[in-house]
């Protein structure tokens, strides 16, 4: 009976000794801290075009359970008129904060910006680069490539594109994917777009709001091709205001109405990107990448 005793008492001691040195070994800073992921996009004022963003974020749960998501938003006036109605999303330095008060030490921060423009290089590898200048509490940062970055991007984004089109396009049927365009050199992404798709489908097309190529040369090439129907989609990560607005508004000025002034027969596609599997597969490629790099 006393030797069943001071046997249990030994194991009872081997286990202690045991916990303690597993305590140690994770105190003595061996172990990784926690790992979270930081998603970042130029943010939404239209409730329904969060689609895309909520889209994105099933993606990206599904494909790394348990692992905690955060959303920044870089545009200031976005931030600005949600807040007013209550809807608060951080801006990025807002979020890391967030996530290091949250004990998160590794951080994959994922661009949704379409290119590598004025918001991702101002708003987003500016604040990620000052991150692990002064660490700031972080064991690693790393960022994800925007949609468009490499070769490999280009090459998947014109497949994604004309896969994205409507099952109701004929074969004479144009599409024309309408991007954001920017002063910023990155607008050189959307020319260069078209070269791929062109490559792909010579009735694809791509223009910019605000930089180049822009409409009036998609109106030449529609005419060139003696074009009958004309399909619009956003090259947008979502169907915000843009493409409610400049893309498929009724007003004068939008390229439906200027379009259909020119005698085309137009049908405007209210999509974002983050609403096909296509782009959020190469959008999670680049999360994938950014989490390999925290290693
Ligand atoms: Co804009």
């Amino acid at each position: 009976m006393r030797s069943l005793v001071r046997r249990s008492l030994g194991l009872l001691a081997l286990a202690v000794l045991l916990t303690a040195f597993a305590v140690c070994g994770a105190q003595a800073g061996s172990a990784p801290g926690k790992t979270g992921i930081l998603l970042v996009a130029f943010g939404t004022t239209v409730p329904e075009a969060r689609a895309s963003y909520d889209a994105f974020e099933r993606s990206v749960r599904e494909a790394f359970p348990g692992v905690p998501v955060r959303w920044a938003y870089t545009s200031h006036i976005v931030r600005k008129r949600i807040a007013a109605r209550g809807l608060a999303v951080p801006s990025v330095p807002q979020a890391l904060e967030t996530m290091r008060a949250d004990g998160v030490r590794r951080v994959a921060v994922q661009s949704l910006h379409v290119i590598p423009g004025e918001e991702y290089h101002d708003k987003l590898l500016r604040t990620v680069l000052e991150h692990r200048r002064r660490a700031n509490g972080f064991e690693a940062v790393a960022l994800g490539d925007p949609l468009l970055s490499t070769h490999e991007d280009m090459k998947a984004a014109a497949a994604a594109l004309l896969a994205s089109v409507p099952a109701e396009r004929g074969a004479d049927d144009a599409m024309v994917f309408m991007g954001h365009g920017t002063h910023h050199p990155a607008n050189i992404y959307y020319p260069g777009l078209q070269w791929y798709l062109s490559e792909r489908d010579p009735l694809a097309f791509t223009g910019t709001v605000e930089g180049a190529p822009g409409l009036d040369w998609v109106l030449d090439r529609l005419k060139a091709e003696g074009v009958k129907r004309v399909w619009l989609q956003p090259l947008m990560t979502v169907a915000g205001d843009h493409a409610r607005n400049d893309m498929a508004g009724d007003e004068p000025g939008s390229w439906k109405s200027v379009l259909d002034d020119a005698g085309f027969e137009v049908h405007p596609v209210l999509r974002g990107m983050g609403e096909y599997a296509a782009f959020r597969a190469i959008w999670l490629d680049h999360l994938r990448s950014a989490l390999q790099r925290l290693e």
